[in-house]
């Protein structure tokens, strides 16, 4: 059997290789990088770059099915190599192509009536002015392709920082959205297979600091509001013929529920499953893109749970993800009823802020498993010296 190709090598690929070896599905990653987190995983890891044609293509003449870990690919490169080569890639890199770009994207929640933060395209410093009256003076410019985790994020909430989104040059475009006064940001995953039929997981309240994830817990009591919006999402992801896991992140407002951003992937949000379900994010993607049945599956194994990213601190470490196998162990805590597990990404170096790995735990609410995340997450940090 041919393998299933995996676009990118970092850790949502690794996590991904790991659970296609668990459901014994043959799989091949291209990757650049010798260090590329999912390269120690996988034994059929093929070097070379997904954004280059010949490599692309040469890489799915071997592959049963394709699909990604990053939806910042070429995606008119990737839907050129999947009609010479005849293999499917999912999600369509069509889809892959709209919500990469935020102008897109945004259009696209219009089209199905998702309801997202008022917004404008922005391309020059004239236009963040008039963006920025429009808004109402808050207002958050974001590049219109390859941000993440904050960068390329500009929040804009008085006149003088304006001046300074404004006077460094509005290189390239962006768009500009409303500041949105939220309760708490939540998220959720849900996953379409090929016969169309749309699973999800648990809403769940998702924090972040210096825009990047740092904790995530769950499941949140589904109001109807929720019931709403998956109802929503569902027709989104139907009239796409979307194939495969999605991350979708929201606002919790006082008027209700709104769409920040859509990620044609696993996501980070999504972590908890490794530990919290019978069959992860990653199990349900790969069943999807493999054209297996994923409906049935999934089935809770704690009755709350949470997850911890550990992020690089300020130092710079090289090696710093190897140091610690002896850490990939569970961590018991104190009650018996809830567990945390460490996972880590294998990363060649820590960054301040670079995702390293994470802590899942599983206990009775919420906050006993986030407390028990953050404490396990907390004294591997110390453990580790970094
Ligand atoms: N319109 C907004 N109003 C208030 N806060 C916002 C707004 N847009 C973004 N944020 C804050 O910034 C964070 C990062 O923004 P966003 O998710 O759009 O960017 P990103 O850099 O692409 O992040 P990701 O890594 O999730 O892709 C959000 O999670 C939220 O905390
Ligand atoms: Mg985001």
């Amino acid at each position: 059997m041919k393998p299933l190709g995996i676009l990118g090598g970092g850790q949502l690929a690794r996590m991904l290789v790991l659970e296609a070896h668990r459901l014994n599905l043959p799989v091949a990653v291209l990757s650049p990088l010798e260090t590329d987190p999912a390269r120690d995983v996988t034994g059929r890891w093929v070097q070379g770059d997904p954004s280059k044609l010949k490599d692309l293509t040469a890489f799915m003449k071997l592959c049963s099915s394709v699909t990604f870990e990053s939806e910042f690919f070429d995606s008119t490169l990737i839907a050129k190599a999947m009609k010479d080569t005849k293999v499917q890639v999912f999600p369509d890199p069509k889809i892959m192509g709209l919500l990469q770009d935020r102008l897109s994207q945004k259009n696209l929640f219009d089209e199905y009536d998702i309801p997202t933060a008022p917004w404008r395209p922005v391309d020059s410093s004239q236009d963040a002015l008039v963006a920025y009256v429009a808004l109402d003076g808050e207002a958050v410019f974001k590049k219109r392709r390859g941000g993440y985790d904050g960068y390329g994020t500009f929040v804009v909430r008085d006149d003088g920082a304006l001046g300074s989104f404004a006077n460094s040059g509005v290189k390239g475009s962006f768009i500009a959205e409303k500041w949105i006064k939220f309760k708490r940001e939540i998220a959720i995953i849900a996953v379409r297979d090929q016969a169309g039929a749309v699973f999800f997981y648990p809403f769940v309240e998702s924090h972040q600091k210096n825009s990047r994830c740092l904790w995530v817990k769950g499941p949140l009591r589904e109001t109807r509001a929720f019931t709403e919006m998956k109802k929503k999402i569902a027709k989104f992801l139907t009239g796409l013929q979307y194939v495969g896991a999605m991350g979708i992140e929201m606002f919790e407002t006082s008027q209700g529920l709104i769409v920040n951003e859509i990620a044609p992937r696993v996501h980070n949000t999504g972590h908890y499953t490794m530990d919290a379900f019978s069959l992860s994010q990653f199990s349900l993607h790969l069943r999807a893109v493999a054209g297996l049945r994923t409906q049935g599956f999934a089935i809770p194994r704690a009755k709350s749970f949470a997850m911890w990213n550990l992020l690089g601190s300020e130092k710079s470490h090289r090696g710093a993800g190897r140091l610690t196998p002896w850490l990939a162990k569970p961590a018991v805590g104190e009650k018996s009823s809830s567990e945390a597990t460490v996972h880590w990404y294998g990363k060649a170096d820590s960054r301040p802020g670079r995702k390293l790995g994470h802590v899942n735990a599983q206990a009775k609410t919420p906050d006993i498993a986030l407390k028990l995340a953050k404490s396990v997450a907390a004294q591997t940090v110390k453990d580790i010296g970094y």
